[in-house]
């Protein structure tokens, strides 16, 4: 728990504070026998210090006999010292980077991507896999020469990120993960701008849009986020997730139902976080229980009733209910005007929404598309602006939101015919 989980010290086997390989086998059976697949989350650049490997294999993991430039993606240098060299980590000291130019740790990685199939996983959410394969030499990282295309920190902004990441042949260590997974699902976490996910995109089914969880509710910078993304096929829409937070913390109670309408209208698979389809906002800030770089505020449990564990627990949860007494599954399940009940229905009609995508011209303050014969507008202001609709109202994120061709503020809406 260096890492809340991504510090994995035996990949086959479940955390005792989670759980056993029991408690997952029956996880995947009551899901199947509810039509929902499971995937796992799954780390193969790196794994934790703790790992017997970083012990009994030292040569499956990359080390120097000096730091060179690269950076740690939660600040300062990526390699650290151990018995008079340095080993290389991307993340925290404590997650050590694997060699995946070593042909024993591919072997070893495959392995454990069988292991987790054969006990039912539909497929894997792949992290951070732009952490791959890195320069073979080791070199520094150049100077920037041109902006990078997502947020860093202002330390990485300096640097080309040229050999530290998405090494030239990656695309031959990602067809290692596929020949593994077979034709399973696979979706990869791979912190790049859309122009650059070619060869992740020939390996895996989906990546994660960046560019628009990175966007502010703002419809110029949704705009373009979804117009850069959308050249690609292939994109995996989402809006937060455990390291950025849940959507009315993020873009505010009142524009929490435009931004799930819109994530779940684009064209492509959407990832929804958990707690987002009941409006759950993230817990205090400041509070640092597992994460030193401060997440644990977007990871509390979901709630699911009104009772202090939230129905998620009778027990001690591993961080505190947020608000289950104001906000729950239960209290949202019937009542048709609750965040939980468009939710429902959105994720009923994006079955639906033809293939075909288009971004059309609107006010400023909208992002408006089209779906084949489905309009879809968001109003991203505090004030009602005039949007481009269909004949027939299909969804709007509260009953009245859409009056003639005027969108109310923060309103979002789909009309058809
Ligand atoms: C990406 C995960 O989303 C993040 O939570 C984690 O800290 C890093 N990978 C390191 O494993």
């Amino acid at each position: 728990m260096h890492d809340f989980g991504y510090d994995v010290a035996d990949y086959k086997d479940v955390d005792p504070v989670f759980g056993s390989l029991g408690d997952f086998d029956s996880l995947v059976e009551a899901a199947h026998t509810r039509g929902i697949d499971v995937l796992l989350d799954l780390v193969p650049c790196h794994t934790s210090i703790e790992h017997p490997w970083f012990r009994e294999h030292p040569d499956w993991y990359i080390w120097r006999d000096e730091p060179n430039n690269w950076l740690s993606a939660f600040g300062g240098s990526a390699w650290s010292p151990l018995d008079g060299r340095y080993y290389l980590h991307s993340f925290y000291p404590e997650q050590p980077d694997l060699d995946w130019r070593n042909p024993e740790v591919v072997a070893a990685m495959q392995d454990v991507l069988r292991f987790w199939l054969e006990r039912g996983a539909a497929g894997y959410r792949v992290d951070a896999i732009d952490r791959l394969l890195k320069d073979p030499q080791l070199r520094d990282d150049p100077p920037a020469a041109e902006p990078f295309g997502l947020p860093l920190s202002k330390e990485e902004a300096q640097l080309s990120l040229a050999h530290s990441r998405n090494a030239p042949d990656t695309g031959e260590a990602l067809a290692r993960i596929r020949a593994a997974v077979g034709e399973r699902f696979m979706v990869g976490e791979v912190y790049l701008p859309a122009r650059r996910w070619q060869p992740y995109l020939d390996a895996f089914d989906a990546v994660f849009a960046f560019e628009l969880l990175h966007a502010a509710w703002d419809a110029e910078e949704l705009r373009t986020a979804i117009a850069e993304t959308t050249r690609e096929r292939g994109a995996a829409w989402v809006l937060s997730n455990h390291d950025f937070g849940r959507l009315v913390t993020r873009f505010g109670a009142d524009n929490a139902r435009a931004a799930a309408l819109l994530l779940l209208t684009l064209p492509g698979t959407a990832f929804l976080y958990q707690g987002d389809e009941i409006g759950q906002a993230d817990g205090p800030g400041g509070e640092r229980r597992y994460d030193r770089a401060g997440r644990d505020r977007f990871r509390h449990p979901m709630q699911w009733d009104s009772s202090p564990g939230g129905g998620f627990t009778g027990g001690e949860p591993w961080l505190p209910l947020v608000d289950p007494s104001q906000v729950n599954v239960e209290a949202q399940r019937d009542d048709p005007a609750s965040t939980l009940t468009l939710v429902r229905e959105l994720i009923r009609l994006r079955r639906s929404l033809p293939r075909e995508f288009r971004l059309l011209d609107a006010a400023d303050g909208v992002v408006a598309y089209a779906r084949g014969d489905y309009l879809i507008a968001v109003n991203t202001t505090g004030e009602p602006l005039a949007v481009p609709r269909g004949a027939e109202l299909v969804l709007e994120t509260e009953a009245g939101v859409l009056e003639g061709d005027v969108l109310a503020a923060h309103g979002a809406a789909i009309t058809g015919g």
